[in-house]
């Protein structure tokens, strides 16, 4: 595999109904794949990138529909364990017109047994680019050492590592979360933030500075993702301002995890940053335009389509259906 990505599945029940909390009067979900680690070795693979995914899941319903999922995908599953007797983790979302709520049902899921053994040393040194998250570490301490052993063995091997603070303050008190995610980005080579986590990191406001503040700890690229405002590349000491593509938003589930997976996979295939960053924008804006994490993630030559002018075919929605 050129990709590993290391972290945790949540199976994902998306109300249907707008401005419904779950089940307070929205009983209607359309189910689908989350999990940040899991939707970025989803958007590399449709990107082209042979991906593997590291993680645990349990032996029920939910974790063989990941595994069914992952190899219809072709996101390789040879380091995913499944537990016996274990529980995949799912999540809850819903939506009003301004933001997405979310409910987590992951504690004491198989992935918070992730630990350091469970991280393929031989895998890590055949990849080209291992991926960890701010999510990865926070789900445990195990899981946490997990992310810092991925991330040292693939600085050994030489391969690139690249890294989304995802931050998420219901899983961890701030101050271990800045702490764990900011030596994450220390260890990087491409650190991937958002601008709200990235300003509750550095402490800055402007996302000029904010960039700066990441870039100050090491990494060669920073990625600063804005959402409708697009995002901010610094590269070799030259800021570049990617524009977003523009379109008509249903669902913003799962935009940062497929620019992360559409630009490490561009930028494997020998893409420079700046037009792997552009290529990543597009991908993460058609990731928008339907429900659900992994669904409308884009495929390779729908994002060439659109980069070339071209019609925006989006794919139909594929929910698993039982
Ligand atoms: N409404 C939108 N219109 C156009 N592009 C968008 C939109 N929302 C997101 N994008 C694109 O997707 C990228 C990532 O989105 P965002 O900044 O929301 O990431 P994130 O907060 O990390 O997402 P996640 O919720 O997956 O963690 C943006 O940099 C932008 O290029
Ligand atoms: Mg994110």
């Amino acid at each position: 595999m050129d990709i590993l990505a290391v972290g945790e599945p949540l199976l994902e029940f998306n109300a249907r109904i707008d401005g419904a909390r779950p089940v307070q009067g929205g009983d209607a979900f359309t189910v689908g794949y989350g999990g940040d680690t899991s939707n970025f070795a989803v958007a590399a693979a449709r990107s082209g990138a042979r991906t593997g995914y590291v993680t645990r899941i349990g032996d029920d319903d939910f974790g063989a529909a990941f595994l069914r999922m992952w190899e219809r995908e072709g996101v390789g599953t040879d380091h995913v364990v499944r537990e016996a007797g274990g529980r995949t983790g799912i999540y809850f979302v819903s939506r009003t017109e301004s933001e997405a709520s979310f409910v987590y049902h992951r504690a004491h899921s198989p992935a918070s047994r992730l630990a350091p053994q469970d991280i393929p040393a031989d895998a890590v040194a055949r990849a080209r680019l291992v991926h960890v998250s701010g999510i990865t570490q926070a789900i445990s301490p195990s899981a946490c050492d997990a992310g810092f052993h991925a991330m040292e063995l693939a600085r050994r091997a030489g391969a690139l590592i690249s890294y989304d603070p995802n931050l998420r303050p219901a899983l961890w008190p701030a101050e271990r979360a800045r702490a764990v995610i900011m030596r994450g980005v220390e260890m990087c080579d491409i650190a991937l933030p958002n601008l709200t986590e990235g300003r509750a990191l550095t402490g800055a406001d402007d996302p000029r500075e904010v960039l700066d503040a990441f870039v100050r700890r090491g990494p060669a690229t920073v990625v600063l993702k804005m959402g409708a405002q697009g995002a901010l590349v610094a590269h070799e000491g030259t800021v570049t301002r990617i524009d977003p593509h523009p379109v008509r938003q249903v669902d913003p589930t799962g935009a940062g995890d497929t620019f992360d997976g559409a630009f490490a996979a561009r930028l494997l295939d020998g893409a420079p940053v700046p037009e792997a960053a552009r290529y990543a924008a597009v991908a993460a804006a058609l990731t928008t335009t339907g429900l659900g994490a992994v669904t409308p993630i884009p495929h390779r030559g729908t994002v060439d389509a659109v980069l070339a002018g071209g019609p925006r075919p989006v794919r139909p929605s594929r929910p698993i259906r039982r």
